[in-house]
Formats: C-alpha cells, structure tokens, sequence
C-alpha cells in the first residue's frame, strides 16, 4: 500500500509546506506549522463508510428573538462601548499596548458589577495577589467582593471557577500567560493561547458567565496570537491612546450582540480611569485660536459626536525630497489631499514639508475630515489663522468637488452646543437643518475653499469676502 501521504500546514496563515519547520515562511510565525492528512474528511476513499448525517430543522428568518441577556457595568463609557453591558455566556477580547490600563479598567468594571451584587472573579496570570490588592485599593476597590486569584494554569482556573456558585463575570489577565497541561508548547505560543481560550469560552458558554480576556497588543499592532483569538470570541474591544496624553479610547471592532462602531472615552488619572461623557470638550482642550494652521474637524463616532482639532504645518524645506508626516490620521489619505491641493487648487507643495497632528492623540478614521485637514494645511501655507468659531467636515474626491458626508444635522448640533457660531460645509448636504441661529457655508470644490481662505486676506478675484 502506499505510504499515506501528508501535508504541513501553517495554522495562522495556511501556508501549505512539504515538510515540518520552526517558522512558518509564509507568515513568519513560530511554531505555527501542524501535520495534518489531507486525504482526511469527506469522500477519502476506501475504508469506514461515511456516516449518515441527521436532518436538522429548517427555520425561516421571522419568528421570536430572545433579546440577549445582559449586566451593565453603571459605567457609562464601558457600557456604550460594548452595546449595552457584558452580555452573559460571551467571551469578550480586551486588546490593548502594554500599560496603556486594561487592568485598572477592568479592576473598576469588576468593583462596580460586585457592587451591584453580582460574584466577580478576576485571574491574574501576571501579577501578584499583593499588586492586585495595591491596585484595588488605589481605585477605592478594596472593600468590594471581587473574588482574586493569581493563576496561569488552565485546569486549574477552571476547575476554581466551576466552583460554588456560578460567577456572573470571570476576568482572565492576560491570555498571554494561559498555559494547559494538554497543548505542549510555551506559554504564550499561538497553541497555548488557542488553547486556553477555547477552554475559557466553553466554559462562558456552558455556564452562562461573561469571560472577558485581556490580551496584549504585539508591535504590528495584532492581538498575539496573531488573531487566532479573534475571530473565537464574541466581542473585541481594543483599548487605546497615547501613553503621552491622558485619555483612553475603548473601541469596538467586533460584537455579534451589538454596534461596532461606538467608542468609549476615559481619561487616567492618579485614581484610575474617570468616564469622559463629552469627549468634545476634552479634545479642543488646548486651543490657541488665534495660530495659523488649526481646524476644527466636527466629527462622528458610531453615533456621537466628537469635534476634534486638526493642526497643520507647512514649511518650507532644506531637504531634497520634502517630509510629510502624519499623527492620528492616515498618511496616504494625505497625499491625496495634497495631490488635489498641487492639481486642483494651484497650491505648490512640492518644495515644503508637511506635518499634520490630531490634537491629543486622538486617531480620525473618518474621509469627512479631509476639508478640515485641506482647510488647515491651506491656512497653515497662507499664514492666516482660520475663524475661531468655525467647524470643517465634507469628503474630497479626486477631482476636487466637496461631497456630502451623513449626519450634517448632528455634527452641527454638537458644534452649536460647543459655541461655534459658523460651519464650512459641502453643499447639497441632506440634511441640513433649517432656520438654524448658525452661519452654514456651503462649499462644492476644494478650489473654492481654498479661495475663500485666501480671500479673507489676500482678496482673490473668486473669493467671497464672507469669512
Ligand atoms: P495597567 O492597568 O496596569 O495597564 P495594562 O494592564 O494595560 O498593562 O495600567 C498601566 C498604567 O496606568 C500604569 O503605568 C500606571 C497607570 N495608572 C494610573 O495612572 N492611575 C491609576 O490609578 C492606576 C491604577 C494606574
Ligand atoms: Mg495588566
């Protein structure tokens, strides 16, 4: 008989190799690389007749839903982000750098739901009893019925948390650190974190109680390991910012029980994390009004708004090629915008570096944003400072036209409700509301932007004398 032939295959990326390595060549990651026969599975041939598969119930999309059960937290920032509060029997990722505050959120998450009378037990796999403690008693936590164990080993936690009354919420800190007797490779290892996971989602789904996993964030900006946990797990939520600045965004990229697109605001300080219910104010902070090159982008996230300040800064260069560099937005969405600036507009670039800055370390994913950012790269060139009171917001398209962005009446609101009297807007906004105290100024191309700008000063034949 022939010799059964088999296949080596990578479990992160599915490279297929003709033999076992340490790394995978196709992903270059380690100890990834598993035998499996490919002759397995439906129709291989001669041997056991396959099984007879049972029919299952046909149903139609209408009838009953059950709306899933759920624990609010009471902390209004945790719950938006993750629809509504934990919901029960989920398993839900938090990801998030090295010391940028999982722990101490989830710390303030636990005291709050013991609080409320639910059984809480948080799984620390890095730190010790003592540090939780020094913790807890930092966040004004201690006196609450957080259960605390310092625990990596999978049979272990389990058989702890099977114990005595089922845990409405158990914490795991961090997944990294899971290892089980089964799987044997290191701690940490893609196989390892599969590993635990899995126990740990299957014991959220037999039981009923929420599993929230911490995992840490590697270099490349992935879940480690490389998103084999992902995809497992009900909810992902990534914790992020600047470690320079002090304000924490939670911000869901997955959750098969609610919106993906809502993001909670926190701000560090010495006694943990304190809710930011009105980001806005937060983000406009350290206006200097009076400075050439500032923005204020009117903005969206998930369902509210934010109004962020864009800063720009054009300069002319000493080096062959001129730098563009960019923070909190993205760098190729840049370029575009110069492009269409160089093409559309007769705005020379070509011999300036360009720096653009998200105020605080905020991150626009938004395309509305590209009339603030135009708004303060021009005004930044021009050396004329932009109207204090003014919000931006309107995508640009290649050829130079403003297209309209959702939620003109929303951004607007938010921006009135800040004190600003004036908006720079596309025109043919949908939307826009009516009889309204405030100055809408509705622009269709980015060449007639950038000529009101330069017209407030430098009276450009097409300029409006309206800024
Ligand atoms: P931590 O929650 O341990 O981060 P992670 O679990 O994501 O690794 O918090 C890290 C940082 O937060 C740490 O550098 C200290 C700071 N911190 C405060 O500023 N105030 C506080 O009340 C606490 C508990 C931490
Ligand atoms: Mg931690």
């Amino acid at each position: 008989m022939a010799k059964a032939k088999t296949q080596f295959i990578c479990q992160n990326c599915g490279t297929v190799h003709s033999r076992w390595a340490g790394k995978c060549d196709g992903c270059g990651e380690w100890n990834t690389i598993v035998e499996e026969d490919p002759m397995g599975g439906i129709g291989s041939g001669p041997g056991k007749a396959p099984k007879k598969g049972r029919p299952v119930t046909l149903t139609s999309l209408s009838g009953e839903i059950e709306e899933a059960p759920r624990i609010p937290t009471g902390m209004g920032e945790l719950d938006r982000a993750t629809g509504g509060g934990f919901v029960r029997g989920s398993a839900v990722l938090i990801g998030g750098d090295p010391g940028i505050g999982k722990s101490t959120l989830l710390m303030q998450a636990a005291a709050a739901l013991a609080r409320r009378g639910h059984r809480v037990i948080y799984v620390s796999g890095e730190e010790a009893v003592a540090q939780v403690r020094l913790r807890a008693q930092r966040l004004g936590a201690a006196d609450t019925d957080v259960l605390l164990a310092a625990e990596t080993n999978v049979e272990d936690i389990l058989a702890t948390i099977s114990e005595g009354k089922r845990p409405d919420l158990v914490i795991i800190d961090s997944i990294q650190t899971l290892w089980s007797d089964t799987a044997d490779s290191a701690p940490g290892t893609v196989t390892q974190v599969r590993t635990g996971v899995q126990a740990m989602i299957r014991f959220a789904k037999q039981t009923g109680a929420t599993m929230v996993l911490v995992g840490h964030v590697t270099k490349e900006g992935q879940i480690a390991g490389p998103r084999v946990v992902e995809h497992m797990v009900d909810a992902v939520l990534y914790f992020e910012g600047d470690r320079g600045h002090h304000y924490r965004i939670l911000r869901t990229v997955k959750n098969r029980f609610g919106p993906t697109d809502e993001i909670g605001v926190f701000e560090m300080s010495d006694k943990g994390l304190r809710e930011v219910a009105n980001p806005s104010e937060l983000f406009l902070g350290e206006r200097n009004e009076k400075a050439p090159g500032a923005a204020v982008f009117a903005g969206m996230e998930g369902t509210r708004p934010v109004l962020v300040e864009v800063q720009a800064l054009v300069a002319a260069t000493s080096l062959g090629t001129p730098r563009r560099a960019v923070v909190g937005w993205d760098s190729s969405r840049l370029a575009m915008i110069l492009a269409v600036l160089e093409a559309h507009c007769g705005v020379r670039l070509g011999q300036h570096d360009v720096y653009l800055n998200v105020a605080g370390g905020y991150r626009i994913s938004e395309p509305a944003a590209d009339m603030a950012i135009a708004s303060a790269l021009v005004s930044s060139l021009a050396g004329i400072a932009l109207p204090a009171d003014c919000v931006y917001f309107g995508e640009v398209s290649l050829s130079g036209a403003v297209r309209p962005v959702a939620h003109t009446a929303q951004r607007l609101k938010e921006a009135e409700k800040l004190g600003f009297s004036a908006a720079v807007l596309p025109a043919a906004s949908p939307d826009l509301p009516k009889g309204s105290a405030g100055k809408w100024r509705e622009v269709d191309s980015l060449p007639d932007l950038v000529a009101r700008i330069a017209g407030s000063r430098l009276k450009a034949p097409t300029g409006q004398e309206d800024g």
